[in-house]
């Protein structure tokens, strides 16, 4: 398989717990490509903005899995391939023409079905039938309620997206990988050490021990933790306590400065989560923003993946990421599919 857009490799993950072998990686950012080479080897990463992929670099493969980042640009009459903002769905349709798989999968943000970079891919796949929808991660396994769109292009046949492995009641909270983590992190600081990438030292090679780390929130900021209990957020706040902008705006976005639940999954963990003003990220019980040891848990990732670069890129390596438990459910799907046989059930590493 080929995995475009490969981030620190969430998705790769699934696929090779499914039995598929990565045979190409394209990721831009330096920190997120070492993450994947670390962790899937080097050889057949390539650590370039796709637009520099020569045709010579593209091996054949059976399945191409990733999505370009949409730019989420709200002019629906501009959908031609040549648009500069559309670069990168070409980009990714010429890798699909020259690898020529059976089957694409495409992961992206939940709006992405309406938004023109879908209606752009639509009109460039001949032969390929696609099939679409969105698919939430707390469905399979994840103790998170990630909620994301994915399209299978699949020219062996339509492929329907997998159906959920748990019902709501059988749900994973976040006690399922937070409990028993240490309360107060011992550190603010990853470990002083580096790793050669590409010819040029990156941070890392970090264990997921030494993602627990802590913060120095000041007193009005602890304070404010103090008063919202699990499942709250910025309503919970007493007037004095509040940031003037709140204040001024009683409506909308209603999860920050939220504090998760035990028995829930989490909200989506994105590439902020170690600010609670941004989202649902307030530990469950402790007066602090979840660790990137927490935030990876929570999107699955397992404890001896490795992880390279600085905390602000090792939390957007994290953020971006498709949970690996998601990503797996796919790829056994998948492979059913092209294989031809009963799809597995693999027991959840979770339950
Ligand atoms: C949503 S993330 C992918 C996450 C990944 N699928 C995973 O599961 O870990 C999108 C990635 O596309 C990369 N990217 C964006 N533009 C790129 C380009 N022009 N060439 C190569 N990579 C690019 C970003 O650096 C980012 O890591």
């Amino acid at each position: 398989m080929i995995d475009l857009f490969a981030g620190c490799g969430g998705m790769t993950r699934g696929f090779v717990e499914a039995g598929f072998e990565p045979v190409l990686a394209v990721e831009h950012d330096r920190a997120a490509a070492a993450t994947y080479a670390v962790n899937f080897g080097g050889a057949h990463v390539l650590p370039v903005d796709i637009a520099r992929l020569a045709a010579g670099d593209i091996p054949r493969a059976d399945v191409i899995i990733g999505g370009p980042p949409c730019q989420g640009f709200s002019n629906l009459g501009s959908r031609s391939v040549d648009d500069p903002r559309n670069q990168l769905w070409r980009e990714y349709l010429r890798v699909v023409e020259h690898a020529r798989p059976k089957v694409f999968v495409i992961e992206n943000v939940d709006r992405f079905l309406s938004a023109p970079e879908f209606a752009l891919l639509r009109a460039h796949t001949s032969g390929y039938e696609l099939t679409t929808g969105h698919l939430i991660a707390a469905d399979f396994g994840v103790p998170q309620r990630r909620k994301r769109a994915f399209v299978i292009g699949s020219r062996i046949g339509a492929i329907p997206l997998p159906s959920p492995t748990h019902d709501r009641a059988a749900w994973h909270g976040t006690e399922t990988v937070l409990r028993g983590l240490p309360e107060q992190p011992a550190t603010t600081r990853l470990p002083d050490s580096r790793i050669d990438f590409d010819g040029r030292p990156v941070p890392g090679v970090f264990k997921s021990a030494d993602l627990h780390l802590g913060r120095t929130p000041t007193p009005l900021s602890l304070e404010r933790y103090r008063h919202i209990p699990p499942g709250g957020g910025r309503f919970d706040l007493p007037d004095d306590l509040l940031p003037r902008c709140w204040r001024e705006k009683r409506t909308g976005t209603t999860d920050v400065m939220g504090r998760m639940r035990w028995d829930h999954p989490s909200l989506t963990i994105r590439t902020e989560f170690y600010k609670p003003e941004k989202g649902q990220y307030l530990h469950p019980e402790h007066h602090r923003p979840i660790t990137h040891q927490e935030a990876a848990r929570l999107q699955t990732f397992p404890d001896d993946f490795g992880w390279c670069g600085t905390k602000i890129e090792i939390a957007r390596q994290i953020g971006n990421a498709v949970p690996p438990l998601l990503a797996a459910a796919v790829a056994h799907h998948l492979r059913a599919h092209l294989t031809n046989t009963a799809p597995p059930t693999p027991p959840c590493p979770l339950c």
